[in-house]
């Protein structure tokens, strides 16, 4: 398969002033983008994805969450995905863990990276995690505590940082409120999530810059789910407001069971074609992302999502 004419490669060679030279993609397509699938997928499927996903050069993949199995069914089998995965060296398997029951069977999986989720909406934060945005963080401060204890990665995840299916709109305050509260609880990584995609990329600009006065947006990643269209917009803001870190799920999996009618993330083979017809450095290979997003949607019985993933799977064939 190729993934190129002449024009595309020409983009290639120009680096586009202003943009990072390379960017960290946090494939959570094994996390986000299968938890809300209502027929339960198979941890033979979840492991090939995981695998074939880390050959494809990925430093980070969402890999499994330690929630309640009565709130989130599908990820009941982390630690089996966990103890039968082919680690690739290089590779931060993440996952998800709001409390200590979380934060120890992530320790007993031996996760690198373990992610604290919480909100910058009231309602939200009690739907998903059925507590208060400042009880949440309660619960974080042992997890945070324990997790750099450890010596794992601790990253945060701030839903509705753009808008919540609840309530609304969501004040740049309450983002930047939360970010600051995770900063002080040791976040290496905090993911500015756009839960319901419903940002559009001015908001990108402003959110980057409000966040920016509490923590280093080196340090911050967009977590855009693509309901409204907006994702590859919002990462192009993104980009020129100097974010490096984005979130994106193979074949354009998912949606949040606590966010209705939201549907999965910015597709990863989307966003490995724009980054690299800007010339921007992934290290990961869009080909074996493809590959992968074919595998997960003829394994899952659902359209393919990626808009790129489709066109160079009809070029190939
Ligand atoms: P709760 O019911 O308030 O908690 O749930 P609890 O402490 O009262 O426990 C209730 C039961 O759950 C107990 O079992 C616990 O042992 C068990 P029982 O005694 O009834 O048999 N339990 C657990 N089991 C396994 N692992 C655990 C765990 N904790 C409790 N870690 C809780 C609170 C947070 C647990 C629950 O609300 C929950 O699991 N929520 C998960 C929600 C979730 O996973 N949502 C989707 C992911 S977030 C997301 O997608 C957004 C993101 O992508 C960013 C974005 O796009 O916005 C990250
Ligand atoms: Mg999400």
């Amino acid at each position: 398969m190729t993934e190129g004419r002449s024009d595309l490669a020409a983009a290639r060679r120009s680096n586009v002033p202003g943009l990072p030279g390379r960017v960290k993609i946090v494939e959570v397509g094994p996390r986000d983008g299968l938890q809300a699938e209502k027929a339960q997928v198979s941890t033979d499927v979840k492991v090939e994805l995981i695998d074939r996903l880390s050959v494809a050069g990925f430093t980070n993949i969402e890999a499994a969450s330690f929630v309640s199995p009565k709130w989130v069914p599908q990820m009941a089998d982390g630690a089996d995905v966990m103890a039968r995965i082919q680690r690739r060296a290089g590779t931060f398997y993440s996952a998800l863990t709001p409390n200590m029951k979380g934060l120890e069977a992530a320790l007993a999986a031996r996760l690198d990276e373990v992610v604290i989720f919480g909100a910058a909406s009231e309602a939200f934060s009690q739907r998903n995690i059925n507590c208060s945005i400042a009880e949440s963080l309660a619960r974080f401060t042992p997890v945070a505590k324990a997790a750099k204890e450890a010596g794992l990665r601790l990253r945060g995840s701030i839903s509705c940082s753009f808008g919540c299916p609840y309530q609304g709109d969501v004040a740049f305050d309450a983002v930047v409120d939360v970010v600051t509260r995770m900063r002080d609880l040791g976040c290496d990584e905090i993911d500015i999530a756009d839960t319901i995609g419903v940002g559009t990329a001015n908001r990108v600009l402003e959110v980057a810059e409000t966040v920016s006065h509490v923590f280093p947006l080196e340090r911050i990643a967009g977590h855009f789910h693509d309901t409204y269209g907006q994702a590859l917009a919002n990462i192009y803001a993104g980009l020129q407001a100097g974010i490096a870190i984005f979130h994106s799920s193979v074949a354009g999996l998912g949606g949040c069971p606590y966010a209705k009618g939201a549907t999965g993330n910015v597709a990863t083979e989307d966003v490995l074609y724009l980054l690299h017809g800007l010339g921007i450095e992934t290290g990961v290979d869009l080909n074996a992302v493809v590959a992968a997003g074919d595998f997960i949607s003829r394994a899952i019985g659902k359209p393919n999502g990626a808009r790129a993933g489709r066109a160079l799977l009809a070029n190939a064939a």
